[in-house]
């Protein structure tokens, strides 16, 4: 970067390039726009990618979700949630990480998160416990790291709880070699813009068994018979209706079209190169900044958990409690000088106005590790292409003396 040259370090800087514009132009002129061979292909090459049995796919990471939460809430499951069950979720995490539970008549339990990792606290998933009798989990990955997934996993065996890995942030990041998303009941992706990969929208959810892979595709499409393993059986079964449109469950229609498939099989060829820069963008933030005395006791940054690969979302920190932070006229000024932040996914989910109309738990509360990283966390991108040394060196520099600046 010349000394004279603004600094611009935009939140993503944008991942795709011709092969994904002209695999989109030959989908168009294929004359296929409806969901159909893209997306299956989309679908297998994404599962086998994760190391999952069945990927289905759907127009966003949001629809992922409720996707999720309408099959494990299905009566036709084997085993299912009824209304009114009560599924724990992370004070930080998205809203439509919260409102499919609503929405499939579950009630959310919010949970504290460990300031340090961004994620769900085990204490304080073991102190819900102890109130609250949990049926499922829904476990967002915050930003690409992870709760202590070992003990995690260890306490949902013992409370037969089942967990959704909401996993719209952390494509990529594995647990003891295997990929986030593809360890519980279900893995839920969002191919937004600004993730790890993208579709321009879109989102998947992973499944492990035949049985939810026949219900999700259900869900996904009106609640036809279409796609169904045993298609031909409840046709015989219902020989009076066109088979066409037979109708055997309930269902939304979430489709995905063609033209996301075919940007997200490009993407996908990419992915682990965009991910290795993602990692080595971090660590050399990182390095910038251990390289200044200046931030020591001043900022936090989150660590991965045990047994985690993390490939980080963004590069995020908290501001230590003991400095007195102007936080929007920190923000502003980095804005100004060409740095975009965010905070920490909505902060604490518990102080959303939403939550009063509807039935939230947050009897947990307060919530003193989710206020932390409400109050003091943001993050800026990690970019999926390489960062000149310059730019990085620059951009550290500017948050160290932005801080300096909004503090007292
Ligand atoms: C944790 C989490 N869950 C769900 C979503 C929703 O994904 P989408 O924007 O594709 O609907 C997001 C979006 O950023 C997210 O961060």
């Amino acid at each position: 970067m010349a000394a004279n040259e603004k600094l611009q370090f935009p939140l993503v800087d944008s991942s795709y390039d011709n092969a994904e514009i002209l695999s989109c132009i030959s989908t168009l002129l294929s004359g296929q726009l409806t969901m159909g061979a893209q997306v299956r292909r989309f679908e297998q090459e994404f599962a086998r990618h994760c190391a999952a049995p069945h990927a289905v796919m759907v127009n966003s990471g949001s629809s992922a979700n409720l996707l999720a939460m309408s099959a494990l809430t299905n009566p036709l499951r084997s085993k299912h949630l009824k209304r009114g069950d009560k599924v724990g979720v992370p004070a930080v995490c998205w809203s439509t990480s919260v409102w499919p539970i609503v929405q499939t008549g579950l009630v959310p339990v919010l949970i504290d998160v460990d300031p340090l990792t961004l994620n769900m606290s085990v204490a304080a998933l073991k102190a819900t416990l102890k109130q609250h009798e949990l049926k499922a989990l829904m476990m967002v990955h915050v930003l690409g790291n992870s709760t202590e997934m070992g003990e995690l996993l260890a306490i949902a065996a013992e409370e037969d709880l089942l967990l959704v890995e909401d996993t719209c942030e952390s494509l990529g990041t594995t647990y003891e070699g295997r990929a986030l998303g593809s360890i519980g009941t279900f893995g839920t992706f969002s191919f937004y813009f600004s993730h790890h990969m993208t579709t321009i929208e879109g989102g998947m959810v992973l499944a492990r068994t035949e049985e939810d892979y026949d219900l999700l595709k259900c869900l996904r499409a009106h609640g036809w018979s279409r796609e169904q393993s045993n298609r031909e059986a409840l046709e015989r079964d219902n020989s009076h209706i066109d088979p066409r449109f037979l109708f055997v469950n309930v269902g939304y229609n979430l489709r995905p079209m063609e033209i996301q498939a075919a940007f997200g099989l490009e993407q996908l060829r990419r992915l682990d190169t965009m991910n290795a820069h993602r990692r080595t963008n971090v660590a050399r933030i990182r390095a910038a900044f251990a390289a200044h005395e200046r931030w020591r006791g001043q900022l936090h940054f989150p660590t991965a958990t045990r047994g985690l690969d993390p490939c980080w979302f963004g590069f995020p920190f908290l501001v230590d409690e003991s400095v007195q932070l102007d936080h929007r006229g920190f923000t502003r000024a980095l804005l100004d000088q060409g740095v975009d932040t965010r905070p920490i996914v909505s902060g604490n989910m518990a102080l959303q106005p939403a939550l009063k109309h509807f039935d939230i738990d947050i009897s947990m509360g307060p919530f003193q590790g989710a206020q932390r990283v409400h109050d003091r966390g943001l993050f800026i991108g990690c970019h999926a292409k390489p960062v000149a040394q310059s730019v990085i060196d620059g951009l550290v520099e500017l948050i160290l003396r932005s801080l300096e600046e909004h503090s007292r």
